[in-house]
């Protein structure tokens, strides 16, 4: 199952729409985007990319033309892998035809909501695409059906992919600055309990320097399974930080999360310099 035997292409016919619908079934439990939903908009102006392994669906990508300050963008409103095909690059090489679509149809931005604390997400859409992050929204989509959210609020992010900028250019050429998690100021303190899940010590709130660090758990789905109270408290406290520092001008311009440290880390990092 290498990701290389993996094609990436449009979707066309209704039998794959109807599969679309049962992958997400399969990922939150209940399927919001209709086959009919899909199908219409990958026929007008909007992409349907699913990625095939040895002729299956593996995955697929759902974006409409939406209109954001002004500008037509694309809005990317699902992206689902099924479990057994995840980590190896179907996620990155769906955005990056959906980009190269994008580009083609004379779009400049595409954006997307994700669950702040979801760091897989986090280490794509933030770390190896550069979207950026300056929008934070409180129980977004209200209490839905999702294996994923468990019944928490579900706050989201506002990515935004500004696909033909330097940021991204350099993002997905592997052109970033380093940045050494030590010598950076940290909003939250983090300790580890027993289980290896982390909990927050201290958050600072009160912070101004130029660029600034907040952890989040690698481990969401593994936590809100085992301590749902848990995740509750670091939903709480994670909205309370991003909303203070967005508030004040910063924006998540990069994600960090070495996979050969253990327990595994997974840091933000949060800029108030402009471009
Ligand atoms: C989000 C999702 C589509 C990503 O698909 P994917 O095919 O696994 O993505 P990729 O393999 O391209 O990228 C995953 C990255 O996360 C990294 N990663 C995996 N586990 C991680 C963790 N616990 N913490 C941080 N990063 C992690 C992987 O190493 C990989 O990065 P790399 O390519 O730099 O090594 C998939 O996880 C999914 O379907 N999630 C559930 C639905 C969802 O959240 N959809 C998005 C919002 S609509």
């Amino acid at each position: 199952m290498a990701g290389s035997r993996i094609l990436v292409r449009p979707l066309r016919a209704l039998a794959e729409f109807q599969q679309c619908e049962r992958i997400q079934q399969t990922v939150w439990g209940s399927a919001g985007a209709s086959a009919e939903l899909l199908l219409i908009t990958a026929k007008n102006g909007g992409a349907v990319l699913g990625a095939f392994s040895g002729g299956h669906l593996a995955g697929f990508l759902y974006a409409f033309l939406a209109r954001r300050n002004g500008r037509l963008i694309h809005w990317s409103h699902l992206m689902a892998v099924r479990p057994e095909f995840r980590d190896l690059g179907l996620g990155l090489r769906m955005k990056l035809e959906h980009r190269r679509i994008a580009l083609k149809q004379g779009v400049r931005t595409i954006a997307w909501t994700y669950d702040p604390l979801q760091s897989r997400n986090a280490s794509l859409n933030i770390h190896r695409l550069g979207a950026e992050v300056r929008e934070y929204l409180p129980d977004c989509y209200g209490s839905f059906h999702s294996k994923i959210e468990c019944g928490l609020p579900s706050d989201r992010f506002v990515a935004e992919w500004h696909i033909a900028s330097p940021h991204v250019e350099n993002a997905l050429g592997g052109r970033r600055p380093g940045v050494t998690l030590g010598a950076l100021s940290a909003v939250n303190e983090v300790e580890w309990d027993a289980r290896a899940f982390p909990l927050n010590r201290r958050l600072r709130l009160t912070l101004s320097d130029r660029r600034l660090l907040v952890e989040i758990p690698s481990n969401p789905d593994h936590m809100r399974a085992l301590d749902l109270d848990l995740g509750r408290r670091w939903r709480l406290e994670m909205r309370r930080v991003f909303q203070h520092y967005f508030e004040r001008g910063y924006r998540v311009t990069d994600f960090l999360s070495p996979p050969e440290e253990e327990p595994r880390r997974a840091v933000y990092l949060l800029d108030r310099s402009h471009r």
